[in-house]
């Protein structure tokens, strides 16, 4: 850290914790390619989904840390495991920025949980921002990735970096460990995300992964070479703005991801409904098992048709959202 943020932490002469507060914000992700090929350093490509926003309201205190969310309200030694992932992020930007300090903090997000969308990573990285400028520290993209990597240590294992990228990225990005890049968008895209109403665990399905390369080494490594070469073409077809290409390469990616054991029953039903609904590609994202698909129209229409198609089909929830062009 470059900052001397201990001693912002307190006023310089009572060594009384400032009352400041902060507020911090991300948003959900859609991993459109790539996801756990990223893992094996493949690359991997991700979108924001600002209709999923994430706010945290932190203040510094001298006693131990409280948590208000929609999930837990109390004291946070006392928070469910669940939530371990919220404790490290709150022990991590504290850790950093306030030494010797609790806070309390509110928690509001619009994020299903364990659905591949980037909850977890997304909350602890608006808790960090929260609390870190509460105690007058100005975090650097680089340390607040750092800082969110902590926390999504204890959520998923070992996380590839992919998701605390995407859910602070303005833009569509493409990410390599440990390369991040802003891509270039040609013309419009229309998404359709789709809820399966079934909970993911991507730790599980990252270590069904790696069980998959022990028992059947060629069958993993094929397919995950090709789901990274879907990724480094994908940005391509971003640059032109060439959907019909895209979507082509979202089927494909989705059998692939299905063959290496992380589909299931609701997710393909719901990939299923949206090529009868008429949409140009469509696949399940990220960690999968339970979660969420991501399906791509031709148009804004095209995209409200596939999104009532997806809820008539049984998804729990759905969403449109749509990419602009970079200038
Ligand atoms: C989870 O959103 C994406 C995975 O590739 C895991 C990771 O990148 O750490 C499945």
């Amino acid at each position: 850290m470059n900052q001397s943020p201990k001693l912002d932490a307190f006023d310089t002469h009572t060594r009384i914790p400032r009352v400041g507060t902060g507020v911090g914000r991300a948003h959900g992700k859609i991993i459109l390619f790539g996801e756990h090929a990223v893992v094996y350093g493949a690359p991997a490509i991700a979108f924001p989904v600002h209709v999923l926003p994430v706010i945290a309201n932190a203040s510094i205190i001298s006693g131990e840390s409280y948590i208000e969310s929609e999930l837990y309200k109390g004291p946070a030694g006392l928070a469910p495991d669940r939530l371990a992932p919220v404790n490290a992020a709150i022990d991590a930007a504290l850790d950093a920025a306030a030494p010797g300090l609790g806070a309390r903090v509110s928690i509001y997000s619009d994020i299903p949980h364990e659905r591949g969308l980037g909850s977890s990573a997304a909350v602890s990285s608006a808790i960090i921002l929260a609390i870190t400028r509460a105690a007058g520290m100005e975090l650097t993209h680089e340390e607040r990735f750092n800082l969110t990597q902590t926390a999504e240590r204890v959520a998923h294992g070992r996380p590839s970096g992919m998701d605390a990228h995407a859910v602070n990225a303005d833009s569509v990005i493409e990410f390599q460990k440990p390369f991040v890049d802003a891509l270039a968008v040609g013309a419009p895209f229309h998404f359709i995300i789709a809820d399966s109403g079934v909970k993911g665990s991507t730790r599980q399905a990252v270590e069904s992964v790696r069980r998959l390369r022990e028992t059947k080494p060629e069958l993993a490594t094929s397919h995950i070479n090709e789901l990274g070469d879907i990724a480094r073409r994908a940005a391509g077809y971003f640059a032109s703005g060439d959907a019909q290409s895209m979507g082509r390469a979202m089927w494909r990616a989705h059998k692939l991801l299905r063959e290496i054991g992380v589909s299931s029953r609701e997710l393909d039903n719901l990939v299923s409904a949206a090529r009868r609904a008429g949409a140009l590609g469509a696949k399940l994202t990220g960690g999968g098992i339970g979660g969420c698909i991501v399906a791509l129209a031709a148009s804004w229409d095209d995209a409200n048709r596939v999104h009532r198609s997806l809820l008539q089909a049984g998804a729990k929830n759905a969403w449109v959202t749509s990419l602009e062009p970079t200038k």
